[in-house]
């Protein structure tokens, strides 16, 4: 099983006399938007790259059959495109929950499409929460994305929309794409 990180997150950042901030998203939170935002704009942070590399206990998955999410992986010179939203820090009390299952909010810099840097949090479920579930071949993910299924709706769903987003975002993820192209062959 995992951790829940809810309250983890709740004492990470003191958001007193803050208005708004960044979020970075570069999984669901790019296509299921069911929180409030006050601006959203394409953006990238660097040195960092999308994996599926975590459990899903909670919303693409059970804890008998967990699905396969993102998270990231520090990885030099990467590029993960995701989009950003300013936020209330409000909205922080709905997303860790959302994210309860192994996320940790953390600072970082992103950049948006013209090049200019803000200061935001990302969500990483990190390498030591006990829902890593740690690299596996690609075609291995997409069979166990292809059998999960969870409260939030079927773990292929999860996958799709993220890659379909990711196209339009223009971001180059081979890893994605390489496990989207490994369901659809149902192999
Ligand atoms: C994110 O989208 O930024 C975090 C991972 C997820 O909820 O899929």
């Amino acid at each position: 099983m995992s951790t829940d990180t809810t309250e983890h997150n709740r004492n990470r950042q003191d958001f007193s006399g803050v208005e708004s901030i960044w979020l970075f998203g570069y999984g669901s939170l790019i296509y299921k938007v069911d929180f409030p935002f006050l601006e959203q704009r394409p953006a990238s942070i660097q040195g960092w790259a999308r994996r599926f590399w975590q459990a899903s206990h909670d919303h693409r998955g059970t804890p008998d059959a967990p699905g396969r999410v993102v998270t990231l992986i520090e990885q030099p010179g990467a590029e993960c495109k995701g989009m950003a939203f300013r936020v209330s820090p409000k909205v922080f009390e709905y997303l860790d929950v959302r994210e309860k299952n192994g996320y940790l909010r953390f600072s970082t810099t992103l950049s948006f499409e013209d090049g200019d840097p803000a200061e935001g949090l990302v969500y990483i479920a990190t390498e030591d929460n006990e829902a890593f579930l740690g690299h596996a071949p690609e075609a291995d993910i997409a069979r166990q994305i292809a059998a999960a299924s969870g409260p939030s709706g079927p773990n292929s769903e999860y996958l799709l929309r993220l890659a379909e987003s990711l196209r339009a975002l223009g971001d180059d993820c081979s890893h994605t794409f390489s496990i989207e192209t490994f369901l659809k062959a149902g192999s």
